[in-house]
């Protein structure tokens, strides 16, 4: 069989959701040096942008890698309604103990991802606001 041309396709999603940077085996004193405004003890809120991408050939038949659909709703399932309007320190049972910053949601929400899409899972992105997202493809070191 030639060989198929290898693209990547991405679904975007978002939700609205508020969160506090610390750690909690530091002083508060540490933790203001180190999150700054991040660290309110109420913590503060972002418009969540999530963007998914699948890497691999286009099916012949259909000329989709995957039906967009079915990462919308997995993502759906799996992120955005567990996280939309709420507190990700407090209120998402997997999130519990991780320090919510953009690097460790994009690794978490990977991970929820993965048993789904498997090896076409290429890459997660975060985006707290325009100035600033993190990008997780699955590597480790
Ligand atoms: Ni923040």
């Amino acid at each position: 069989m030639p060989k198929q041309p290898i693209v990547e396709i991405t679904r975007v999603l978002t939700f609205a959701a508020s969160h506090r940077l610390y750690n909690p085996d530091w002083e508060n004193e540490r933790n203001d040096e180190v999150f700054g405004k991040c660290n309110n003890f109420y913590g503060h809120g972002h418009d969540y942008d999530v963007r998914v991408t699948l890497r691999g050939p286009a099916d012949p038949e259909t000329g989709m890698v995957i039906n967009l659909n079915i990462v919308d709703r997995i993502t759906r399932e799996e992120i955005v309604e567990p996280c939309d309007h709420k507190h990700l320190n407090h209120d998402v049972q997997w999130l519990r103990g991780i320090n919510p910053t953009t690097e460790n949601l994009a690794v978490a929400f990977w991970d929820r991802l993965l048993p789904h899409f498997g090896e076409a899972l290429y890459k997660v992105r975060v985006q707290e606001n325009p100035r600033n997202w993190c990008t997780y493809r699955g590597e480790k070191g």
